[in-house]
């Protein structure tokens, strides 16, 4: 059994299925929108970058390439494991385990941090955004990569999931601690229909999957996401 730093929120997608996931982030934005919307408000070339709940490392190589140094955080150790494999011919870069409400690092020692679909959900996560304040020096930026329910197609499932999520609390939520809301469209774009069910079924519950794949055709999908983001 891999063990798990405290305070990690259960994410049965990766945790259970990291192959499966592998497969997601593949098919995530392959406009690369996300890249550009961070690199234009705070780019990474020479910096420390911190990536908060990095799962198996995926987006590590992608900060190594012009990031000085880049940090991976990620409560369990299974999953820390595969990034350090991930990473283990990138000299600048480290993986430790722990969680955002206690991260391993010293007070102002990274530039900018990226956080996607990882624990900052909004109400709740008060501990995890402190810890980023002691550890963020002036000048750096945390980006925040989260679902926006309130449109596309990814949204709509994502609605029908979580009848309960309350995206205006979110949003209330990080405008109260000065974050702004970039409201992006990106797109999943799988290779065949195969995967696109391998992954509808680890995000949500199999009837919902089921319904959603008969509804839905191609490979395709479009998926808003907000980044919220802020200076340190
Ligand atoms: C859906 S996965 C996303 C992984 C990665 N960010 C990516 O895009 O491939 C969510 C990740 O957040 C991690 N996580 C859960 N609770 C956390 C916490 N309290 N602090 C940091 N990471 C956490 C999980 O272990 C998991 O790896």
């Amino acid at each position: 059994m891999a063990e798990i730093a405290p305070g990690a929120v259960p994410s049965p997608n990766i945790w259970n299925s990291p192959r499966v996931y592998e497969l997601e982030n593949r098919a995530v934005d392959p406009d690369g929108v996300l890249d550009s919307a961070m690199r234009a408000i705070r780019p990474w070339a020479g910096a420390t970058v911190l990536d908060v709940g990095c799962g198996t490392g995926f987006h590590l190589p992608f900060f190594a390439r012009e990031g000085a140094q880049v940090i991976g955080v990620e409560p369990h150790s299974g999953l820390a494991a595969a990034a350090r494999r991930r990473v283990r011919d990138l000299p600048n870069v480290t993986v430790r385990v722990g969680a955002a409400q206690a991260l391993p690092l010293p007070d102002a020692s990274v530039d900018v941090v990226h956080a996607r679909w990882a624990y900052f959900f909004g109400p709740g996560c008060e501990p995890g955004l402190a810890e980023l304040d002691r550890v963020v020096r002036r000048g750096g930026a945390i980006f925040i990569i989260d679902n926006d329910a309130t449109r596309s197609t990814f949204g709509g499932w994502f609605r029908r999931s979580l009848p309960s999520y309350d995206p205006a609390a979110v949003e209330r939520f990080w405008t109260r601690r000065g974050f702004r809301r970039e409201p992006l469209t990106i797109r999943w774009s799988f290779g065949d229909r195969a995967d696109l069910a391998a992954v509808l079924r680890i995000e949500f519950p199999p009837e919902l999957a089921g319904e959603v794949l008969r509804e839905h055709e191609g490979c395709e999908v479009d998926y808003a996401v907000n980044l919220w983001w802020r200076y340190a």
